[in-house]
């Protein structure tokens, strides 16, 4: 019994020891063959190559994996439902060293997103990683860019969408911007910064839609809808969120916190904004509603919204001619706590309504 036991200690050992070794190898990405050997290694290197339309580039890889991208990927053009890209793993590593992912938007956008029309592969990108993400660089995304999941702490750096090129209608689009839907990112998950991004897109900027813990700070948004918590369906809580240092340049929104009005049993605390810079807001700086999907329809009062402040540093605001520069249209009783809004400095555009607020204190609006 000892004996067969003892050897079977030494075996495991052995074992163990292989493993470990042979995980400190580098894996090479050069197709979507390669990838199963490759994620036996911690170190992945990714070269230029075309991910056949219809398949997920999934990476699932080991803890504490560095991955470096080395050339530009290239989607085969292909409707069906997505993702694109698939990474997941704890402790990761991954630079992007901005190598352009090409979604091959052009192909698919039709001014519709994925309401109706060509159906879309979205996200482009799913990220369920703890760790870093820097340097990425999204091109022409079909619809939504990324969606972030993460297990543990991650930090995102230097990430650029940019789907400038479907601000222009096409053949496919009539006369609207031929690019639809494109969130930059869908955020659900707790512990993450995102910072030093650019978002060149159709939709929201930064979405959140569930965690705690996230600060989004000094990116640079372009021709979408802004920063957004929300839309914030049932059963949800959205907590301690920081967006400082960020710029909002022609776009729709701003900030902007948005609940369903059917939602029930939500909650978004603890949102401060504090030195941001947002121009030509073409429709509203600031918008807080309890009627998504309608901006000030009848709001639902199944969320609680409260202390939600602009402070700690001044965020200043132009609206074009013709936008609101804040409305809040909470419903009753579901908007409380303490405001200070004392840091919000507004310009342009003309003023909004306020309904069912009582707590807002210090705004020149
Ligand atoms: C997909 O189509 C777009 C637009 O037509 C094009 O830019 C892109 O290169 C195409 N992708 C591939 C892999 O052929
Ligand atoms: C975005 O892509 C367009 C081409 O579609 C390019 O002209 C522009 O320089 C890019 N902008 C950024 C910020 O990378
Ligand atoms: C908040 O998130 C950051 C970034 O992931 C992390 O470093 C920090 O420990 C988190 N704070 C708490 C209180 O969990
Ligand atoms: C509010 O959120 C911030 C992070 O944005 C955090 O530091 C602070 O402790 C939170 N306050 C409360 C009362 O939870
Ligand atoms: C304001 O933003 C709109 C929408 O993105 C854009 O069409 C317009 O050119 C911008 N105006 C200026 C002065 O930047």
């Amino acid at each position: 019994m000892f004996p067969s036991l003892a050897l079977g200690f030494l075996l495991a050992g052995i074992a163990a020891v292989t493993a470990a070794k042979s995980s400190s190898c580098i894996g090479t990405i050069s197709s979507l063959d390669d990838v199963s050997n490759a994620i036996e290694c911690t170190t992945v290197n990714i070269n230029a190559f075309t991910v056949p339309g219809g398949k997920t580039f999934k990476l699932k890889l080991l803890d504490g994996t560095t991955v470096n991208v080395l050339g530009e990927i290239q989607f085969g053009n292909f409707s069906w439902a997505g993702p694109l890209f698939q990474v997941s793993g704890n402790d990761i590593t991954f630079n992007g060293n901005n190598k352009k992912w090409d979604g091959g938007g052009p192909f698919y956008w039709d001014g519709q997103g994925t309401n109706s029309g060509t159906q879309k592969p979205h996200p482009m990108m799913q990220i369920s990683i703890s760790g870093t993400l820097n340097e990425v660089y999204v091109l022409n995304s079909p619809a939504h860019a990324f969606a972030i999941t993460n297990p543990g702490p991650l930090t995102i750096s230097g990430v650029t969408v940019n789907d400038s090129l479907g601000n222009f209608p096409n053949s496919k689009s009539g006369n609207r911007a031929a690019a639809h839907n494109t969130d930059g990112f869908d955020v659900s998950g707790s512990n993450i910064i995102i910072k030093h991004s650019t978002v060149i897109n159709q939709d929201d900027c930064l979405a959140i839609n569930r965690g705690t813990n996230i600060t989004f700070a000094d990116n640079y948004c372009e021709t979408g809808h802004g920063i957004s918590i929300g839309s914030i369906s049932s059963d949800s809580v959205v907590s301690n969120i920081e967006i400082s240092g960020n710029h909002v340049v022609s776009s729709m929104f701003s900030f902007r916190i948005k609940t369903d009005a059917s939602a029930t049993n939500s909650a978004v605390r603890n949102v401060t904004y504090s030195d941001n810079v947002a121009t030509n807001c073409t429709d509203f700086g600031v918008l807080i509603t309890q009627s998504y999907p309608s901006n000030l329809g009848t709001p639902g009062n199944g969320v609680t919204i409260s202390d939600i402040n602009f402070h700690h540093g001044t965020t200043s605001l132009t609206a074009a001619s013709g936008a609101y520069r804040v409305a809040v249209n909470c419903g009753s009783g579901s908007c409380t706590g303490d405001w200070d809004w004392s840091g919000l400095k507004t310009s342009g555009g003309k003023v909004g309504s306020i309904l069912n607020n009582h707590v807002i204190s210090g705004m020149t609006y």
